[in-house]
């Protein structure tokens, strides 16, 4: 399940285990616009800083006071922006930026096509208290029994584009697959009222909770 490595933010692992022979420090705690940032978490500002960290997956981008998860090259678009971090139990609430541009270009309106797993790596795993949003799209609509009886909601981009909240983030792949239609999954934590399908871009642009394990002594040197 933790075995696709975000390429664009997890791919230093040669590198790191070089370097790491050498003394490697913890990266930088501190605070990114009004957020703590704390261990295992550090924040790193350029390619020295990311080499020097020492615990791997948990570097913090800060851009114009708002944190990001991961460390990025020059140029390249930020992705999961840092909405909370809760230390008391190893997780926190990030927004998939990509996903919820998605839907805000008007001349280019699209539904995700990449399921929200692909991008999240070890130490990080999609927590099971979020609920999972399929978004369909379809090259040819599905009966109205079919949408009615899955609660099916056309997207704003139309073009047999459907969302469809099934329940609680898990591993079961069986029960939303829909005939002639291309799903992608996405966790959505859902908060207060708001856990209603019609409101899938709310939902998206909420976030969603995401796990992390803390790492082991071995882990530094
Ligand atoms: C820093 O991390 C990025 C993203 O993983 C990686 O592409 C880059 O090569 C790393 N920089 C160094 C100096 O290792
Ligand atoms: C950083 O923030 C500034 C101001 O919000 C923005 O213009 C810029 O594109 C951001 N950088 C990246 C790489 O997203
Ligand atoms: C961790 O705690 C926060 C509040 O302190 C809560 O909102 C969040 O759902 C908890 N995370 C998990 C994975 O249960
Ligand atoms: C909207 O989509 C079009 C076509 O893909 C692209 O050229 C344009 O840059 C996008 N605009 C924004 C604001 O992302
Ligand atoms: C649906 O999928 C097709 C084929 O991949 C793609 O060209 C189209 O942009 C998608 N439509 C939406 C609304 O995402
Ligand atoms: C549906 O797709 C066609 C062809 O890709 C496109 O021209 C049209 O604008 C789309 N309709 C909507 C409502 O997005
Ligand atoms: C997304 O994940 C589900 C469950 O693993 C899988 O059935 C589906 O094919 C995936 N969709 C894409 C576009 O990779």
């Amino acid at each position: 399940m933790f075995m696709f490595l975000a390429p664009s933010i997890w791919v230093a692992w040669p590198l790191l285990l070089i370097l790491s022979a050498a003394k490697a420090q913890a990266c930088k705690v501190g605070t990114c616009g009004d957020m703590s940032i704390l261990e295992p978490f550090g924040l790193v500002t350029d390619q020295a800083d990311n080499t020097s960290c020492r615990w791997y997956g948990f570097q913090v981008t800060c851009n114009n006071s708002i944190p990001y998860l991961g460390y990025y090259r020059r140029n390249q678009p930020f992705r999961f922006r840092i909405v909370d971090i809760f230390y008391n139990n190893n997780s926190l609430l990030v927004i998939d930026t990509h996903k919820t541009d998605d839907f805000t270009n008007a001349s280019d309106c699209h539904v995700p096509s990449v399921n929200t797993s692909y991008k999240i790596g070890s130490p990080f795993s999609i927590s099971d208290v979020n609920q999972k949003l399929v978004l369909y799209n379809c090259s040819k609509a599905p009966a109205a029994a079919e949408r009615s009886e899955f609660g099916l909601v056309e997207t704003k981009c139309g073009n047999n584009t459907f969302a469809r909240l099934v329940g609680r983030y898990d591993d079961d792949e069986s029960g939303y697959a829909l005939d002639s239609c291309y799903a992608v999954i996405v966790p959505v934590l859902g908060r207060d009222g708001e856990a209603k399908v019609s409101n899938y871009e709310k939902l998206i642009s909420g976030g969603f909770l995401l796990s992390w394990l803390p790492p082991q002594q071995s882990d530094s040197c």
